[in-house]
C-alpha cells in the first residue's frame, strides 16, 4: 500500500493516516472517520475507505 497516497482529497487523508489511526487502535470506519474526519467533503471517498479500512482490519487480523 502506498502511504503517501489520498484516499480523501477534500480533506487530504492518505492512506497511511488510515492505517496508523488503525494501528493506534481504531476498531472500525466509524472509529476511523470519527478520527480523521474525512467524508465530511463531496463524500465520494466513503465507500472507499470503508473497503480499505475493512482490508486493513483483515490484514492485521491475519497476522495475530
Ligand atoms: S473525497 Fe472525501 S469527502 Fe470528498
Amino acid at each position: 500500500m502506498k502511504r503517501e497516497k489520498t484516499a480523501c482529497h477534500c480533506k487530504n487523508v492518505t492512506y497511511g493516516m488510515i492505517e496508523d489511526a488503525i494501528k493506534q487502535g481504531a476498531k472500525s470506519y466509524e472509529e476511523v472517520e470519527k478520527q480523521l474526519r474525512f467524508g465530511t467533503g463531496c463524500g465520494k471517498c466513503k465507500e472507499f475507505i470503508s473497503f480499505l479500512v475493512k482490508d486493513i482490519l483483515d490484514e492485521m487480523k491475519s497476522m495475530v
